[in-house]
């Protein structure tokens, strides 16, 4: 979630000057975490934003766990919040309102927001890919990967489809080396890519049916079961014992889509 974004290609340019994107691409003009905002026709300082109710009581929520003096601390679920309501970024007015949710300057929620890569302060596709492009994945193939995406949705990286279905970035080690070479696809993880499926995912994807997740949000598209290799599972092959009751009280079996629901997802 937080992996580390990749330079642009295009860093040597100056700070908010749009790259060329061939015709029937949106390039994302502005998409190294450093650079500053550029105004675009929804993302001004006149643009409007402001939780729904049930993000707002989302947002209540989230402030109840921090101490009243520590309002800060609730900086990056609120963005997350905000993120996720405005379809995947943040445009200006939110990173606004999320300052004064937690009473501090603007400027505050705006170096967050520009430090943590899983913020996107530009417009993405309603299916937002990260590929990973890190050594592990790229001795195993991303570099096909990649480019079977950039063939099949006439895109580059970087860039967002004509239709606004795809938005296709490269990013840094997702974590999932094991299963190398994957992407990252909303909250999703796709993972033992070949460019046969990964083509196979955008179509579904285009048809508003991707693959459905396994249990722990990841899903080896190779049939395989989480990151068992060719010969199955090898090792701690017996059920583990009872789990230690922590002193909060927590089992530790905790269903992934439990705290999905929980965070709004
Ligand atoms: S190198 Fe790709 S997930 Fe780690």
């Amino acid at each position: 979630m937080f992996g580390l974004r990749r330079l642009p290609r295009a860093l040597a340019r100056p700070s908010g000057v749009a790259r060329a994107g061939g015709p029937g691409v949106r390039p994302l003009s502005n998409f190294h975490p450093l650079a500053q905002h550029v105004n675009t026709g929804d993302n001004t300082k006149e643009t409007t934003f402001d939780f729904s109710p049930d993000n707002h009581l989302r947002a209540e929520h989230i402030l109840g766990k921090y101490p009243a003096n520590y309002k800060m601390s609730g900086i990056i679920p609120l963005l997350d919040l905000a993120q996720r309501q405005s379809g995947g970024w943040l445009p200006l007015a939110a990173m606004d309102k999320v300052a004064k949710y937690v009473g501090c300057a603007p400027m505050r929620v705006y170096e967050v927001a520009t430090f943590y890569t899983m913020f996107n302060r530009e417009q993405v596709g309603t299916y937002f890919i990260q590929l990973c492009g890190t050594t592990p994945c790229m001795v195993c193939g991303s570099e096909a990967i990649k480019k079977s995406i950039e063939d099949h949705l006439g895109i580059k990286e970087g860039e967002t489809s004509k239709d606004g279905l795809f938005t296709l970035r490269e990013v840094e080690c997702l974590g999932a080396c094991a299963n190398a070479p994957m992407i990252q696809m909303n909250d999703d993880y796709y993972e033992c890519l070949t460019p046969d499926s990964m083509v196979a995912l955008l179509e579904a994807c285009k048809k508003g049916e991707p693959h459905a997740m396994g249990r722990w949000g990841s899903l080896p598209m190779n049939g395989q079961v989480s990151c068992e290799g060719p010969a199955g599972k090898t090792s701690l092959a017996s059920a583990p014992g009872p789990q230690p009751v922590r002193a909060e009280g927590f089992a530790g079996d905790v269903d992934p889509a439990s705290v999905k629901a929980h965070m709004g997802y």
